[in-house]
């Protein structure tokens, strides 16, 4: 489903002209679309067929409340990373707690506490010395804590190194050759109950194959746990499927929920199954709206300056990401031209995209595509630039879900020295 189209000549989000969320809301703006982040869930939820699940978004790929709410509503479970994440979730359906998973490899002790206050469905455990913290924080409060083993399956993938996850050399999950002692360690623990193996590879990845080899890695283990005695309930099978930035062809998400079911069958272990797709939900039920200031030269190079910058999208500083830029206005007059797409912020990396051909004059709207993940979450206050307001579009109306940061609200935590 395309929730950005073109009508009369302007880009639309669902029914909602983006020009008339620019005037109403300002730029930068983020803008999200409702039917694609619903529709997107739904697809993935749907492809499990009658088989256990629970398809778990991955806040951290966009954790605005508005977004939150309407996945809860459709019955999303949600993957946390802190207790901020936490706390969002309990703020749209204080019920989703026992939908919500929490991963990551740092947990403090103040957030497995609140963790296991509101009672969440798992625990994802990457290191002996976390499991020995959890034992300590759920003795404290004289509760059980429910635990997945979380294994680094050590598989290669293709995509940026900053993004793969699933490698010895990487800091995530425990090695495969060290699970089985972690799980013996957390077996004798009074206050820990390991009820699942949970893995994630890494993110952006666009073919079948280390997922399903990831898959036999826990499954191989799971199975050893089995042997020891271990009753587990869930196989976590964690996020990563990617999108199309550009000219990407990642698999359907049918075809994925497919191939993770193909190869559990195929071992016949029946469990239920979890995921934690974050990217797949969100990307490209969301632009990032950003006016045109000037446009300049320097000697060969020619430069849209643009009101958003690297502290609204870091993607493209980052990782080099390639993101699509279309003009808001589709039928504009304004010459063609091909240029960078810049921001304000005083870094050589502050670009939204490089040798752009674009049609847009000073003043008129750019939208930046597939910015429902992994955009405004990882926007930051650098240059003391206010972060973006961010909208959410329902058919032909649309709502303020964020409203823009002030100026005094970015120092208002801050003081000077007495005088
Ligand atoms: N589960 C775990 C444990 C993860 O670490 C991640 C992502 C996910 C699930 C969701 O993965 P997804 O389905 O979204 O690929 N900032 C980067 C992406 C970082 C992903 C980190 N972990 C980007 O902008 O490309």
């Amino acid at each position: 489903m395309n929730a950005f189209t073109e009508k009369n000549g302007e880009l639309h989000a669902e029914q909602v002209p983006l020009r008339e969320i620019a005037r109403r809301h300002g730029t930068p703006c983020f803008v999200y679309a409702r039917a694609a982040l619903e529709g997107a869930w739904r697809e993935l939820d749907r492809a499990f067929g009658d088989t256990p699940h629970l398809v778990c978004y991955a806040v951290k790929a966009n954790s605005n409340l508005g977004v939150l709410d309407i996945l809860a509503r459709c019955g999303a479970g949600f993957d946390i990373v802190s207790g901020g994440e936490l706390a969002r979730v309990l703020a749209v359906d204080a019920a989703a707690a026992a939908r919500t998973i929490f991963s990551g490899v740092g947990k403090s002790a103040g957030e497995m506490r609140a963790a296991l206050e509101a009672g969440v469905l798992s625990i994802n455990v990457e290191s002996a010395q976390e499991l020995e913290r959890l034992q300590q924080v759920a003795a404290d409060m004289n509760m059980t804590a429910p635990v997945a083993l979380r294994i680094n399956p050590d598989v290669d993938v293709r995509t940026h190194p900053y993004i793969a996850t699933g490698l010895n050399r990487n800091k995530f999950g425990i090695a495969a050759a060290e699970a089985h002692e972690v799980y013996r360690r957390a077996a004798a623990r009074p206050n820990l109950r390991v009820t699942g193996v949970a893995c994630h590879i890494g993110s952006q990845l666009l073919e079948l194959a280390p997922f399903t080899a990831s898959v036999e890695r826990v499954l191989q283990l799971a199975r050893q746990l089995q042997d020891d005695g271990a009753v587990l309930e869930h196989l976590d099978l964690g996020g990563g499927l990617g999108v199309r930035y550009r000219d990407e062809t990642p698999p359907a998400p049918a075809e994925y929920v497919a191939a993770l079911l193909g190869a559990l069958r195929k071992q016949r272990m029946r469990m239920k199954v979890l995921i934690e797709p974050g990217r797949v939900v969100a990307a490209a039920a969301g632009v990032l709206l950003t006016r045109v200031e000037y446009l300049k030269r320097n000697g060969a190079k020619h430069f849209a300056v643009v009101d958003a910058a690297m502290n609204d999208l870091l993607r493209p500083a980052l990782y080099g990401a390639w993101q699509e830029i279309r003009p808001v206005k589709t039928a504009g007059e304004a010459p063609e031209y091909t240029c960078d797409v810049v921001g304000p912020v005083c870094e050589s990396a502050d670009f939204l995209g490089a040798g752009r051909t674009l049609r847009a004059a000073p003043g008129e709207l750019l939208a930046v595509m597939s910015c429902g993940a992994y955009a405004a979450v990882m926007s930051s206050n650098y240059n003391t630039r206010p972060r973006a307001a961010e909208v959410v579009v329902d058919g032909a109306r649309h709502f303020l879900t964020r409203r823009r940061e002030t100026v005094d609200s970015l120092f208002a935590g801050e003081t000077v020295l007495p005088h």
